[in-house]
């Protein structure tokens, strides 16, 4: 049976299919394959739990769902750029992705590198539209905090950590800023564009931001996780690939048990920082839950 949560989850990824669609409109002449290539990385299914997390975040202030609809909808973009070019032969060099060819394995590598920058960039046009919000200081803000999140600073520099990682050099205190830097901080963002958007006070934004740091920690943990323990078929994506390649994660530094009791922990003590909303973030706690508890 489909409980609250679920169905929460499953209504956002309905709406961002809709929503997505409408922002990728399909294109003649000699670009249509770039198009095309956006179109199937994006309208490919996915969780969508970072457009979940804008979501319920913006909601806790009351904003508008229009506005929080734009960001998470650029966020599934900003996303899908980063899957993509992570799938590339140069990075990952995966196969299948949401149980689909990967972008360049359908199209090819500069078609997959153009989608991925495009979309990287549709994601900034959608924020700094005024139809995001009416104040120029708010979506200065959230284009601001997004470039930090996916920058040098943030995702690109854990991806770029990620691929020099090797067992010698890499410690506990290391692995955990790879992964928040490569993962975490898009999620983070997510949280906190909910307070961005809704003008919130320090004290709660620091609170999401909290939640949103420990969240997205366990997240990526259990994404290893999952590489080792879940099956191709769930995951959408060939699974065992981290040990084959010689990733260094949590699970290979700590082992599949000791990740989990990580994975749970982190979860609990992101739990632990939503006390402020009260039983308004009970979405916000179940997605915390869903985060370790996921097979896919
Ligand atoms: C996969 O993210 C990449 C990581 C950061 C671990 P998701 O597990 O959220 O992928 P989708 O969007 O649901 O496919
Ligand atoms: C991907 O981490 C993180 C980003 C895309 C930024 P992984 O490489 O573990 O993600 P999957 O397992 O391919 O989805
Ligand atoms: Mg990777
Ligand atoms: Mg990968
Ligand atoms: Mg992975």
């Amino acid at each position: 049976m489909e409980d609250e949560f679920g169905k929460a989850l499953r209504q956002t990824a309905q709406l961002l299919e809709r929503e997505l669609e409408a922002f990728l409109p399909l294109n003649e002449g000699l670009e249509k394959q770039l198009y095309k290539a956006m179109r199937y990385a994006v309208l490919s299914g996915g969780k969508r739990l970072r457009a979940f997390l804008v979501i319920q975040a913006a909601d806790l202030f009351l904003v508008p769902r229009p506005h929080a609809i734009r960001v998470a909808v650029a966020l599934e973009c900003v996303h899908s750029y980063s899957l993509i070019h992570d799938d590339l032969p140069c990075m990952d060099d995966d196969d299948l992705r949401r149980g689909i060819p990967t972008v360049h394995k359908k199209f090819n590598e500069a078609t997959a590198i153009l989608a991925g920058d495009a979309l990287q960039s549709l994601a900034f046009e959608i924020l700094s539209d005024p139809k995001t919000h009416s104040s120029a200081e708010v979506r200065a803000s959230l284009v601001a905090k997004l470039a930090r999140a996916i920058g040098a600073k943030g995702m690109v520099g854990g991806q770029t950590m990620d691929i020099y990682a090797n067992a010698k050099v890499i410690d506990i205190v290391t692995i955990t800023r790879l992964q928040q830097l490569k993962t975490g901080a898009l999620i983070a963002f997510a949280c906190e564009a909910g307070a961005i958007l809704g003008h919130a006070s320090p004290a709660k934004t620091n609170a999401l931001k909290a939640f949103a740091h420990d969240l997205g920690l366990a997240f990526q943990i259990t994404d290893d996780i999952l590489d080792k323990e879940g099956t191709t078929r769930e995951m959408g994506k060939v699974t065992g690939k981290d040990e084959a390649a010689g990733k260094i994660t949590f699970v290979s530094l700590l082992g599949v048990e000791e990740a989990k009791i990580h994975a749970s922990m982190l979860a609990e003590q992101a739990v632990s920082h939503l006390e402020i909303f009260g039983p308004k973030a009970d979405l916000l706690r179940d997605a915390a839950a869903f985060t370790i508890k996921r097979r896919k």
